[in-house]
């Protein structure tokens, strides 16, 4: 993201007489795609949140636990989207750190972004359980936001999507629909402890999502297999460490045969309308200008 969230939506303390008000949300990772959709749900309900990553006011990072306890303490539950990937080696055991902390603090419920079908990410969601507070497993497919305004958009504006995989179909899931799953689960009631698997209605290759990016913008956007070191070496090129682009072109050659091809209803369910289909994001994603040439979207 390229901008920097507003953070200060906490309530005032209450005044003599009145109600106390209600403890923030935490929203951690929330300047990002995930999290900053969510944080403008729950603001929009309502309901106070805390939003914190590195860049906020707020700080939170990761890899430094003496800026966990500031972010969890007073808020009542957390939304957390782990950076880089919760599917890394080695995050199974800073997030189970984390959720411990979380539990110390009084946190209700927790609920975890994860990534359908990764072994690694189940290992994340199981190590955050076993900390004790109640945790709603997010298990989605890949975001169609990837494509336009993720690490993919570059791809997509220079004419071509490169992944360490073959054409398989994917249920690319759209992320406000996602945010939506999210912001439910920590506003209602019943959600505590459960799985779900968000998915987009129908599943489609990447040539396809290609072929139908380029029909509304106009160009033509095809689809090329390449190898994992290819992968990285973009990667890398593009400004990622390089243990991180090597992660991901691991991750991706591993989930990407079709494992993840089937949709789930759990979304269609859970919100009572059908999920967005992918014709849909990409209209309101060319009529946003993400696919404009200088429209700022962050690669
Ligand atoms: N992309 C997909 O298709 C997909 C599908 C399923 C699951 N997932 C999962 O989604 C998660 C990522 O969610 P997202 O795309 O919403 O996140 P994101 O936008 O990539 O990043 C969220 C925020 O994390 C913060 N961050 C980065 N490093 C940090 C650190 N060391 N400590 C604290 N905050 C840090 C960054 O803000 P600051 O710079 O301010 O710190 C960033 O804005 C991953 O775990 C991935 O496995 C992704």
């Amino acid at each position: 993201m390229t901008t920097t969230p507003n953070t200060s939506t906490e309530s005032a303390p209450a005044s003599p007489g009145r109600p106390l008000p209600a403890r923030p949300m935490l929203i951690a990772g929330g300047a990002g795609h995930t999290g900053s959709r969510v944080a403008a749900r729950l603001i929009a309900a309502g309901q106070p949140v805390r939003i914190a990553s590195r860049s906020t006011t707020e700080r939170l990072d990761w890899t430094d636990p003496s800026t966990w306890p500031a972010a969890l303490d007073g808020t009542s539950a957390a939304f957390i989207a782990y950076s880089p990937d919760l599917a890394f080696p080695g995050v199974p055991e800073i997030l189970f750190g984390f959720a411990e902390r979380a539990r110390q603090a009084g946190l209700r419920q927790l609920v975890l972004l994860s990534g359908r079908g990764e072994p690694g990410a189940r290992d994340s969601v199981e190590a955050v359980r076993a900390a004790g507070v109640p945790t709603t497993a997010l298990y989605s497919a890949w975001f169609a936001q990837n494509l336009s305004e993720s690490f993919l958009v570059e791809q997509v504006l220079a004419g071509e999507i490169a992944l360490p995989a073959p054409d398989v179909a994917e249920p690319f899931v759209d992320l406000d629909d996602l945010a939506e799953v999210a912001a439910l689960s920590l506003t209602s009631d019943g959600h505590a402890d459960r799985d779900y698997q968000l998915t987009g209605p129908a599943a489609l290759t990447f040539a396809e999502a290609g072929r139908m990016i380029g029909d509304a913008i106009g160009s033509r956007i095809r689809y090329r297999p390449v190898s994992r070191a290819q992968f990285a070496a973009a990667g890398t090129a593009a400004g990622l460490p390089a243990a991180d682009a090597n992660g991901l072109a691991e991750l991706f050659a591993a989930v990407l045969d079709g494992r993840n091809s089937l949709p789930s209803t759990d979304l269609e369910q859970l919100l009572g309308r059908p999920a967005t289909a992918f014709g849909v994001f990409v209209e309101r994603a060319a009529a946003g200008g993400a696919w404009t040439v200088g429209s700022g979207a962050d690669a």
